[in-house]
């Protein structure tokens, strides 16, 4: 039997989220940190280039649905927790091929418990107890509300609408059930919709920024009048960082931004910065490039979270308000023109044109 070493295990960290969470981690906690990625189309390398020759930081290449190599990683690594981000994330996606979602997030998600299960019990008495499994899920599997409905609590019945959402609610369940039948100390945490650097531009904050930068039209789904409550990645981050270190085990935390916004004001307040940002007077207003387009299949009509049990427990509130973090986030976008260069490939493209090509005008 041998012990865990100061070193912690992250999954998808290639991705938007993940590499917010890696960036911070080395900054703000600064002990080793690896990263089992399988570099799908939404996953990118170059966003951790800045410290890819950090002695802190590695990179694993490889699939979660993987045993073996899972297994591997775990006994090379001998992380003292595993912080489960890599997922398929987006609903469209999700729609469109829903299989891809049910390998990862659900048939990816039991290999890995099912892994750091034999890892966990093999370590000594000490270091079982300080082991940590923290699954990183979404307020979707909560499904919709009312206008007038209360916020998602911890307690909300799980109702996932999405393929996505569904795939999510699985892996919770998944979680959840390792805790309560072997007792491995897991923690999951429930967030609202991210956003921030990084973020690939299927999404809608930064395809919009994009849109409308270029001058192109800017799709929003149905009416506008869906609602998500937005939360800038960093606090997210720092969110997790805080449920890793002092959630109590098998508890689930809530995470969200306390802003609730419709599409149609994000995608209006994003015209506006990118007008300020960088002026094309010539072509008129952004906001003129507003069209709403057909639906999305079964979109959810309002998130909204009740974040006061990660506040009330750990202490933990979101730091950043939504206009000082948008207005943050356009101007990473526009100045970062080469990464968004290098993530919009041939598969990027034809994504886009499955996507948008056949939504009509409204
Ligand atoms: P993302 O799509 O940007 O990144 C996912 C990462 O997982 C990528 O790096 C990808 O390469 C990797 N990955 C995918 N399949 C893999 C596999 N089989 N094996 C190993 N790696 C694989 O996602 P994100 O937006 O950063 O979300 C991260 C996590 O946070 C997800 O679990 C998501 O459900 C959850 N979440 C996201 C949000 C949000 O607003 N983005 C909100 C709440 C929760
Ligand atoms: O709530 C947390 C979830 O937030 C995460 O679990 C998901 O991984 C993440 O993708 C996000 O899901 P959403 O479906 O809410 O995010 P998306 O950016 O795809 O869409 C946000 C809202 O904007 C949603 O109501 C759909 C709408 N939309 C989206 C796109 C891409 C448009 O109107 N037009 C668009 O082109």
């Amino acid at each position: 039997m041998t012990g865990t070493s100061n070193s912690i295990l992250v999954t998808g960290g290639a991705g938007f989220i993940g590499s917010n969470f890696i960036f911070r981690w080395i900054e703000n906690v600064g002990s080793p940190i690896v990263n089992l990625d399988l570099l799908t189309y939404a996953g990118n390398p170059s966003n951790l280039v800045t410290i890819e020759n950090d002695k802190r930081y590695q990179l694993v290449r490889g699939d979660i649905c993987d045993a073996e190599l899972v297994a591997h990683t775990l006994q090379e690594h001998r992380p003292r927790a595993i912080v489960h981000f890599a997922a398929e994330s987006h609903v469209d996606r999700s729609i469109a091929d829903p299989g891809a979602f049910i390998r990862t997030n659900v048939q990816g998600t039991f290999t890995l418990l099912e892994q750091a299960k034999q890892y966990w019990k093999s370590l000594g008495d000490s270091d079982k107890k300080a082991f940590r499994f923290l699954h990183v899920s979404t307020d979707e599997v909560y499904g919709t509300l009312g206008p007038d409905d209360p916020a998602f609590s911890e307690t909300t019945a799980y109702a996932p609408n999405s393929p996505y959402a569904a795939s999510k609610a699985a892996s919770d369940h998944l979680a959840r059930a390792y805790f309560h039948t072997y007792g491995m100390p897991v923690l999951t945490t429930n967030c609202s919709n991210n956003y921030g650097p990084f973020q690939f531009p299927e999404k809608l904050i930064p395809l919009m920024i994009l849109n409308a930068l270029e001058g192109k039209p800017l799709p929003v789904y149905g009416d506008g009048a869906n609602v998500r409550d937005w939360l800038f990645v960093d606090d997210h981050c720092s969110a997790i960082r805080t449920v890793l270190e002092r959630g109590r085990l098998g508890e689930t935390y809530n995470i969200g931004g306390n802003s609730e916004r419709k599409n149609l004001d994000v995608v209006s307040t994003i015209c506006d910065l990118v007008d300020e940002l960088q002026p094309n007077p010539a072509q008129g207003p952004r906001r003129r490039l507003i069209k709403f387009v057909t639906d999305r299949p079964g979109h959810d009509r309002r998130y909204a979270i009740d974040a006061s049990k990660i506040d009330r427990e750990l202490g933990w509130r979101p730091s950043v308000d939504f206009e000082r973090g948008l207005r943050e986030t356009v101007g990473w976008y526009l100045e970062h023109a080469s990464w968004v260069e290098n993530v919009r490939t041939g598969a990027y493209l034809v994504w886009i044109r499955q996507n948008y090509e056949e939504r009509t005008a409204r």
